[in-house]
């Protein structure tokens, strides 16, 4: 009987039978425990989101980690984790459409000023705000992998001008594609609009700070639902005061849950989204995470191994 150890969100019981029942469906004997009990020292599996990396360093049968979400950085942060075990991703073309309507709410609300308006509803006031032209907007999306090339090629078939910037060269029909770091600086500087879904390694580690935005579009618009650690709060809220970010919308964050003394909450151009941009979805994720089970107790590599030299 494969014994999974499971931890998320804070241990959740609910949660770990709810993905019990789900795994169950393509992978009957599964039996999901407690990371944090006993039992967890015999499985050879675990599945996980955020969890303390300190118990997970202590159990010695894991021969693979999946990652309760498509990121893994809360997995392989700090180098606790021996590099030598596996880490599995989610790739759900669910979450990658999630994110892309997420992307789209954001933009459009953007273009059609649609924070304008709720202020306005504030004052009974009934009058036209400025639409800006969306055939003249330059969009960059950094990071165009499994999520990012399905927003980017939506946001085209929404009659945006895309730009997307990779690590290495791409090709998608319809959208520029770039890499290297002198490429980032010309979308930096030529785009309207920017969306980072890029994952968390040491090269995009506070991507996004002051040498970043000073050299963006005065007005731009920032958009992140990549990692917050890729973003300097303090330069964000400062170019956010002075304008040249004219509205940032934010689905993630150096420390989640957002503490609430973070200066963020009190930016009146920033908006907050609490990490729900693209939620990992029981439902369309458990065939495939049955799938890298069933691989891991076959001794097989699972698909979606990430490449823990890169750290994505
Ligand atoms: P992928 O690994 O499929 O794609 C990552 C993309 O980023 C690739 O295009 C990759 O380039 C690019 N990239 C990585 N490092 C660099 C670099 N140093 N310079 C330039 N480009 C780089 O990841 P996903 O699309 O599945 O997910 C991306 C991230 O989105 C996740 O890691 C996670 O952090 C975040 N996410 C957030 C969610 C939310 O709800 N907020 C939900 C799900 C994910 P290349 O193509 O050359 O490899
Ligand atoms: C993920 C996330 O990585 O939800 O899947 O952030």
């Amino acid at each position: 009987m494969p014994l999974v150890a499971f931890y998320s969100k804070d241990d959740d019981v609910k949660l770990q039978n709810e993905w019990e029942k789900r795994l169950q469906v393509f992978y009957p004997s599964i039996n999901l425990v407690s990371l944090l009990s006993d039992q967890a020292e015999k499985a050879i599996t675990a599945l996980l989101w955020k969890p303390p990396l300190q118990r997970v360093k202590t159990l010695n049968n894991l021969k693979a980690l999946i990652s309760l979400g498509q990121g893994v950085d809360h997995i392989i942060k700090n180098n606790v984790i021996d590099n030598k075990i596996p880490v599995v991703r989610i790739v759900d073309p669910f979450m990658a459409k999630s994110m892309s309507h997420w992307v789209i709410l954001s933009v459009l609300n953007f273009i059609r000023d649609t924070f304008g308006y709720f202020d306005q509803q504030k004052t009974k006031t009934y009058k036209s705000r400025k639409e800006l032209n969306f055939t003249t907007l330059n969009i960059a999306v950094y990071g165009i992998g499994a999520i990012g090339s399905v927003v980017a090629r939506d946001l085209k078939h929404l009659g945006f001008q895309v730009n997307g910037w990779s690590r290495t060269r791409k090709y998608i029909t319809g959208i520029n594609c770039y890499n290297g770091k002198d490429k980032f600086k010309t979308l930096l500087k030529t785009s309207d609009i920017h969306i980072c879904l890029l994952p968390l390694t040491s090269e995009t580690n506070n991507i996004f700070d002051n040498s970043s935005f000073k050299i963006m579009k005065h007005g731009s618009c920032f958009i992140n639902a990549g990692r917050g650690e890729q973003v300097d709060e303090e330069h964000l809220i400062e170019n956010c005061k002075s304008g040249r970010i004219s509205t940032a919308i934010l689905d993630v964050y150096q420390r989640e849950p957002l503490p609430k003394n973070s200066k963020l909450w009190d930016q009146k151009n920033i908006w907050i989204w609490p990490h729900v941009a693209a939620e990992t979805n029981p439902e369309t994720a458990a065939k495939q995470i049955a799938n890298a089970i069933k691989c891991v107790e076959n001794g097989k590599q699972p698909p979606n191994t990430i490449d823990r030299k890169i750290g994505y």
